[in-house]
């Protein structure tokens, strides 16, 4: 077993010790939840039940999520930034708080992993009088007792930017020991939950992490949360135990536990490798992609290319691996933003970009163990690689060939020029970027800036972000959204009906204007099956039918006809929502029209949800359709 695999289980297996059910990662991209593209948090899954929902297993959960961060495609080359990643997760809803959370960390650390305390160092919030929230003297003090019964004499630092000050615990303010999924407080959303926190560190020491890619920062004395690569965050209690509201911060009825545990760094902390590719997570792709190249990892010009590669390699597969395909927006246009820039760097590496595709089997053997649905998709995703390369292969040549044409006679690289290659022949900005630094050609001031505003002003296909995608959080979590929801459900019942059960839900995204539903279906729909669907959900509608929850262990779930989208993804104890009986009586002896695995939340009678009307129907993936539904506006 690897170190990635063995820090996995053992987390796991602690944490249920300690009496939490282990549930499965959820996807990549969330379900349901129109404020994000990915999920990038092991929380997001987990709102409803900060805010008092019964979570189906109890109120103690733990698992690892898979996490992907598009912010940080950008930086990904140093030896710590990773975009895809695993988050071990704790959570108490309601249940145990802060003495027990600081504790179990502690422990899993010093005892199961058997970390050196001395390299531990810790985080708490420094307390701001203007929220009404103080200084964390709690978790200082626990933290404290638990390092001097390991005979560390832990002093706590208050003002930590006069540097270490023989300290090991360090109080910040709120841009460092606030959480919530908005960031600060002044960032955060009415309705928004969020917390002081505790962080972990770990040291690397000064001397291994000169030898490495970092240099102290110049700009003061080195501290835990300072830059410089000595010290790397492992691990985040959060104290989930307030809301947002007009009046201020106001205790949730509960308090509640998130804890997030950066699976790969704690794999660094405890290979003692402060270069993450260089650990489990990462070694055996950079092996691979050394075996393809004449160049070494160790040569350090080159180490950012292999990097690049391995990360995005890894993260595209993943990404795959939960549905996402190749696209020009949303979802599929950062996957496709990935590929293309791992593909470039293939050049930097002299590798012919067919190989890359070879990275696969590799991907799938590092994580197969805990997400075992990959072995039966690496054939998949390897063909949608390969094409993907191949395209990309075109739109490259093509467009280098564009780029020394229209750069020519130029010294400069502007965003105009950039745009229009874009437009012309998909040839990615990133690419013009590095291109015009590879010719030692000057650039644009505010180039970024620039090329954004031509591609908003085009509002065209390429745009990554829905209108609504990150907007508010928890407000979108609105009437209309829990509506569309539940009209999902009606529209994927009315789609089998009328096309037969082959059709599957593939994915789904609501916003406050439309949902828009990802179904497997090997042609388009006629103008009489989509009038159909339409009438059939109408009737539904209008019939007024309950809407009904019940939570079930996962096996009698199934034998009750309750549909999964991902049967492995769904822990032991479900939530099943059936939508009442079908007024057509099309299905014999079945008295549901709608009966699916679900978190909800969903409408409680369907006559609320108003008429129905089906927008545009068209091909998305091989075999796999798209259609739109609104509201018919009255
Ligand atoms: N939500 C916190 C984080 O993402 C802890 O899980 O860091």
């Amino acid at each position: 077993m690897s170190d990635l695999s063995f820090i996995r289980q053992k987390y796991l297996d602690y944490m249920v010790s300690l009496g939490h059910a282990a549930v499965p990662s959820a996807a990549l991209v969330p379900e349901n939840d129109p404020t994000t593209l990915f999920t990038s948090a092991g929380m997001q899954s987990m709102i409803p039940y900060f805010f008092g929902q019964a979570h189906p297993e109890g109120q103690r959960v733990t698992d690892s999520q898979k996490c992907f961060r598009a912010d940080d495609i950008e930086e990904v080359g140093d030896n710590r930034h990773t975009t895809f990643f695993e988050m071990l997760g704790n959570w108490s809803f309601g249940d145990y708080f802060k003495k027990e959370q600081i504790t179990f960390v502690f422990n899993f650390l010093t005892r199961e992993l058997k970390l050196d305390p001395h390299k531990l160092y810790v985080s708490c919030f420094a307390g701001n009088p203007e929220l009404g929230i103080d200084r964390d003297d709690e978790a200082a003090t626990t933290w404290q007792k638990l390092f001097t019964e390991v005979g560390i004499d832990a002093k706590i630092v208050t003002d930590p930017t006069q540097g270490l000050q023989d300290g090991r615990i360090f109080f910040y303010g709120e841009k460092k020991n606030w959480w919530s999924r908005s960031g600060v407080p002044a960032n955060m959303p009415e309705g928004e939950p969020g917390g002081p926190d505790s962080e972990v560190f770990y040291d690397f020491g000064e001397q291994k992490t000169a030898l490495a890619d970092h240099f102290h920062a110049v700009d003061g004395p080195c501290h835990i949360n300072c830059d410089c690569g000595r010290f790397l965050e492992i691990g985040n209690s959060v104290f989930m135990q307030y809301q947002k509201t007009s009046q201020g911060f106001v205790p949730l009825a509960q308090a509640n536990i998130d804890f997030g545990g950066g699976l790969e760094r704690i794999l660094a902390a405890y290979q003692e490798q402060p270069d993450v590719f260089r650990t489990a997570a990462f070694w055996p792709l950079i092996e691979k992609i050394q075996s393809f190249s004449q160049y070494k990892y160790d040569d350090v010009e080159k180490q950012k290319y292999f990097r690049i590669i391995a990360d995005h390699m890894k993260a595209a597969v993943m990404l795959m691996a939960d549905g996402v395909v190749p696209a020009s927006k949303e979802q599929g246009y950062v996957l496709r933003r990935l590929l293309r820039r791992a593909l470039r760097q293939a050049a930097y590496l002299d590798i012919k970009q067919e190989t890359l595709v070879e990275l696969v089997p590799i991907v799938v053997a590092m994580y197969q163990d805990a997400y075992p649905a990959l072995v039966a998709q690496e054939a998949t995703i390897s063909q949608v690689l390969a094409a993907e390369q191949q395209k990309f292969s075109k739109s490259l040549h093509k467009g280098l060939q564009e780029f020394g044409k229209m750069v020519a006679d130029k010294q400069e690289l502007t965003a105009a020029i950039a745009f229009k290659l874009y437009e012309s022949f998909g040839f990615p900005f990133e690419i013009s970027l590095e291109e015009a630094q590879v010719r030692g050609m000057q650039i644009q001031a505010g180039i970024k800036e620039q090329y954004q505003q031509l591609k908003t002003a085009h509002a065209d296909a390429s745009r990554t972000v829905s209108k609504n995608t990150f907007k508010s959080g928890l407000a979108d979590h609105g009437d209309t959204v829990v509506k569309y929801h539940t009209t999902t459900h009606l529209l994927h019942a009315a789609l089998r009906q009328v096309l037969g059960e082959s059709v599957e839900q593939k994915g789904s995204n609501i916003t406050a204007d439309r949902l828009r539903f990802d179904f497997s279906f090997n042609r388009a729909l006629t103008a009489a099956e989509k009038q159909q669907v339409e009438e059939l959900i109408n009737t539904w509608i209008k019939a007024d039918l309950l809407v009904d929850k019940q939570t079930l262990p996962k096996e009698e779930a199934l034998k009750s006809g309750a549909i999964a989208l991902f049967v492995e993804r769904y822990p032991s104890i479900v939530n099943v929502y059936s939508i009442g009986a079908n007024p057509n009586g099309t299905k014999s002896g079945v008295d549901f029209i709608s009966r699916e695995f679900c978190s909800g939340p969903h409408v409680a009678h369907t006559g609320v949800i108003g008429e129905i009307v089906l927008d545009k129907e068209k091909a998305v993936a091989d075999g796999v359709r798209r259609i739109y539904a609104l509201q018919k506006s009255v």
